[in-house]
């Protein structure tokens, strides 16, 4: 009987776990894919909202002699158009690795981005 019962509990546990999944808007989607797509997150590169990011400072010396200091910074990507975002996932322009994304991942980075800023979230961390 106990066993039943456990049995039960669990199935109506993974019930409700699905449940979520398929009442996740497409905002948390957006938030779920900007920050862990594959395994490479955006985020490191863009920011918490796309508002962009230093990603390393290195000093180069240039042919004169004189140390200058090069900043690598994930570009300000809040409120990118979904075109624009689509070309950048494909080339990769140059720092940014390559991501093979469906068009319905990519619209939800998009709508994730836009809610993001309205929202002001890059405040808070
Ligand atoms: C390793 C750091 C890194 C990661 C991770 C990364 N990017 Fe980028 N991204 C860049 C850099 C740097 C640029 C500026 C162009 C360049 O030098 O590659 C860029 C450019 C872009 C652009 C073009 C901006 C413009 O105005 O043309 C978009 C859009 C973009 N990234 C979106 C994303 C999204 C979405 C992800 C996650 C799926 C992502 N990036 C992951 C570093 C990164």
């Amino acid at each position: 009987m106990r066993r039943v019962l456990s049995l039960s509990f669990l199935l109506y546990t993974l019930h409700l776990g699905a449940e979520e999944e398929s009442f996740m808007s497409l905002e948390e989607y957006g938030r779920m894919l900007y920050t862990q797509p594959r395994g490479v997150s955006c985020a490191t590169c863009h920011g918490t909202c796309g508002e962009g990011k230093v990603i390393a400072r290195y000093h180069e010396i240039n042919k004169l002699g004189k140390k200058r200091e090069q900043i690598i910074k994930g570009s300000d990507i809040r409120g990118i158009e979904s075109g624009v975002l689509h070309k950048a996932l494909l080339k990769g322009p140059s720092v940014m690795p390559k991501y093979y994304l469906t068009q319905k991942e990519e619209e939800a980075i998009v709508y994730f981005l836009k809610q993001c800023a309205a929202e002001g979230d890059e405040g808070a961390h």
